[in-house]
């Protein structure tokens, strides 16, 4: 009896074994990083940039006077949705030009006021105080106030996000 066949049919059983562990390993390897990969190459895309939320009515809003909107917007974190609230200073200039400031004083960031007597705003935390436009009139703010992207559709106010204003 020869096991002469056998044992040069049997290397090659297992050089094909072997191979066939091998690529089911690369494929499951392949497999299993595919998801990472695709997150590395293509984060989610931040909505931040062109996210417009409708504000106010711009039919309500009276004109040469500062009003507080407050709104709801979509902060889109990764791939997290949370919906917060926020506000703005509006003034509506025209029926075509309208300012929106943030509502945080620009020397530490407190919530500020809108005196009708005055028409202007003050920060009641160390008395800064900017005029219509934003700008400081006194105090130690040290820039105007940041400004919402605004947009105008119909009667509709659009606010994008905030842009920090310079010195
Ligand atoms: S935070 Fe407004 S003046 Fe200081």
């Amino acid at each position: 009896m020869s096991f002469q066949g056998n044992s040069r049919t049997e290397p090659d059983r297992r050089g094909f074994h072997t191979a066939v562990i091998y690529g089911l390993g690369a494929i499951m390897g392949l497999a299993m990083s595919l998801p990472a990969a695709v997150y590395l190459l293509f984060p989610p895309k931040s909505k931040k940039e062109d996210q417009w939320v409708e504000a106010a009515d711009l039919s309500k809003l009276e004109t040469g006077v500062a009003e507080e909107v407050v709104f709801r917007r979509n902060r889109v974190d990764g791939w997290k949705v949370s919906s917060e609230k926020t506000s703005a200073w509006v003034v509506k200039k025209s029926d075509t030009e309208v300012v929106a400031f943030a509502p945080q004083c620009t020397h530490l960031g407190c919530a500020y006021r809108f005196d009708e007597r005055k028409k202007q705003f003050n920060c009641p935390c160390h008395t800064s105080n900017f005029d219509l436009d934003g700008k400081v009139i006194d105090g130690p703010a040290p820039r105007p106030l940041d400004r919402y992207l605004v947009k105008i559709e119909g009667n509709k106010l659009l606010l994008g996000q905030v842009e920090k204003k310079e010195a």
